[in-house]
C-alpha cells in the first residue's frame, strides 16, 4: 500500500515520451538568432537580462542548445545576464540533464563534429558537456499542470513537443500557465505541427513567423461589442 505513490510515479515516467536532440528542428533556433534575440536586445538594453524557460526539457538538449547559441557569440553577450531555466515533470530526465553526460549517438544528433569537440569532452561514461555550459542552465523538476511558474518573467518560453499528448482541456490549462509566465512582450515557441489556434485565447500566432506565439492583446472593454445592448 505504502509503495503506491512510488509505483504511480514509475508508471507515469514509463509513459512519457522523452525524445529530444540538440538543435531539434533547427529552424526555431535560427529564428531566435536572426529575429527574436535582436528584437529583445533592443528592448532589454537597460536591464541587460534575458530569461528563457525550456518547459518539458527532457534530458536537456534543448536548453544546452540555447546555452550554446549564447556561448558561441561571447562578444555580443558580454555584460548580459542570460538566465536559462529548464524543467521537466520527470525526475530521471532532470537528473540526466543535470549530469550533462550523453552517449556518442546522442551528441551526434544535431551537432557537427566541430561543435561536439568544442562543447564536450570524452569521459568514462560518455561525452560530458563543458562546465561553462552546464553552469548556465538551471534544471528543476516541475509539472506544468500542477505548479504555476513565477508570473510575467520569461522573455522566451519553449514548450516544444510536450503538450501534444494532452486532452484539449489539459492543454488549455497548460497554455494558461505558460501565458501567465511570459513577459508582456515575450514569445512562446511550440514544436513543428503544434499550435495554440483553437486551444486558448490567451495566445496568438505571430503573423509573420511560423512557430512563434505572443500574448493576445486584450480587447479594451469600451471597444467590445455588447450583444443584446
Ligand atoms: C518529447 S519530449 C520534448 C523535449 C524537448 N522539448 C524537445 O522538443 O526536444 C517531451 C517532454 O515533456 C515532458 N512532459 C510531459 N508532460 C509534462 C508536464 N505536465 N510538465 C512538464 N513536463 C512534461 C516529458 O517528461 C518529456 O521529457
Amino acid at each position: 500500500m505504502g509503495n503506491e505513490p512510488a509505483l504511480a510515479g514509475c508508471v507515469v515516467e514509463a509513459l512519457l515520451n522523452n525524445e529530444t536532440y540538440f538543435f531539434r528542428d533547427r529552424n526555431p533556433f535560427d529564428l531566435l538568432v536572426a529575429q527574436v534575440l535582436p528584437a529583445l536586445v533592443a528592448k532589454r538594453n537597460t536591464a541587460r537580462r534575458i530569461s528563457i524557460w525550456s518547459a518539458g526539457c527532457s534530458t536537456g538538449q534543448e536548453a544546452y542548445s540555447l546555452a550554446m547559441l549564447f556561448a558561441s557569440d561571447p562578444v555580443r553577450w558580454r555584460g548580459w545576464t542570460i538566465d536559462i531555466l529548464a524543467t521537466d515533470v520527470s525526475s530521471s530526465v532532470i537528473d540526466r540533464a543535470r549530469a550533462g553526460v550523453y552517449t556518442q549517438f546522442e551528441v551526434q544528433r544535431g551537432l557537427g563534429v566541430k561543435e561536439m569537440l568544442n562543447w564536450f569532452s570524452e569521459a568514462d561514461d560518455g561525452w560530458k558537456i563543458s562546465e561553462s555550459l552546464r553552469r548556465n542552465v538551471r534544471f528543476q523538476v516541475h509539472n506544468i499542470l500542477e505548479i504555476a511558474p513565477p508570473p510575467g518573467q520569461f522573455d522566451i518560453v519553449l514548450c516544444r513537443n510536450v503538450l501534444l499528448y494532452l486532452s484539449l482541456e489539459r492543454r488549455r490549462q497548460a497554455f494558461d500557465r505558460l501565458a501567465a509566465a511570459m513577459a508582456p512582450d515575450g514569445s512562446l515557441m511550440l514544436g513543428a505541427g503544434e499550435t495554440v489556434i483553437g486551444q486558448t485565447d490567451r495566445l496568438a500566432a505571430d503573423r509573420d513567423r511560423r512557430g512563434l506565439y505572443q500574448l493576445s492583446v486584450p480587447v479594451p472593454s469600451a471597444s467590445r461589442v455588447s450583444l443584446g445592448a
